[in-house]
């Protein structure tokens, strides 16, 4: 075989890998993380109410929506996991608290950032949110006071397989023993990755219950899900 035989074929052999490895990794990739879901509330609003046993609990979220500078055309930009609701950009995890607010008609509270927000980009975001969980970062937010309750429902992203900073600031300003701490996750992949523990250490005396962990691009239809652990919830 000539020279450029071998050079023709070595090419082809790294374009067939390039191209295998993008449709392996690359597809899936894309679709769990720059993909933007738009619906409309009312196809998904749960379509029945839970009663709760004793005091209601009150909803607690984090959300990028509301602590992100986004480009006002970010959705047509960048589409990174991003949805629409009745056409306004929603936190996955913000259209998660309104469906638990709605099934169980209590009180939610989004955690909001009261200085620098994260950037437009999904994957600047990547980074900045990688910084403070190695600098241990604790970024000053809104106080929420959850002293009149006796159970929390939390609801956040995966970020990094952690809790993200500002939940951890939530977390530390508020006083939880004695308290339930029932968990949502949001994420891409990683289950709830070692937000349990972390939760834990940080809401020390609380009964923390795992709920449900749930993978970004089945949110629109977790309503059967949510109900079901509602409902078991509701009568503890
Ligand atoms: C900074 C950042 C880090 C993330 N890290 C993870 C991760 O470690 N594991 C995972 O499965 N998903 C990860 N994701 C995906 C998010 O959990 C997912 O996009 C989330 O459900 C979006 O919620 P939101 O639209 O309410 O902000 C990450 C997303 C961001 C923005």
């Amino acid at each position: 075989m000539t020279k450029k035989k071998k050079a023709a074929l070595a090419v082809s052999a790294i374009l067939i890998i390039a191209v295998l490895s993008l449709w392996l990794f690359g597809i899936p990739y894309m679709n769990r993380h720059m993909k933007t879901v738009e619906f409309s509330y009312s196809e998904k609003a749960p379509k029945e109410t839970i009663g709760w046993n004793g005091k209601k609990p009150l909803v607690v979220y984090f959300t990028r929506v509301g602590n992100t500078d986004f480009e006002p055309d970010v959705d047509a930009v960048s589409g990174a996991s991003l949805m629409i609701v009745d056409g306004e950009l929603t936190g996955s995890n913000r259209f998660l608290a309104d469906m638990v607010t709605d099934m169980i008609g209590c009180e939610s509270a989004a955690i909001t950032l009261t200085g620098g927000h994260y950037p437009s980009s999904y994957d600047d975001t990547i980074d900045a949110a990688g910084e403070e969980l190695r600098a241990r970062a604790r970024p000053a937010i809104e106080p929420i006071d959850v002293s009149p309750y006796d159970q929390i429902i939390l609801i956040y992203p995966l970020w990094w397989n952690s809790i993200p900073m500002p939940v951890a600031t939530f977390l530390e300003q508020n006083d939880f023993g004695g308290k339930t701490i029932y968990l949502f996750a949001t994420q891409g992949s990683s289950g709830f990755g070692r937000t349990v523990s972390e939760i834990e250490e940080l809401a020390p005396g609380a009964k923390i219950v795992r709920g449900t962990s749930i993978y970004c691009e089945d949110i629109p239809d977790a309503q059967q899900e949510l109900t079901e652990l509602i409902r078991s919830w509701s009568r503890q």
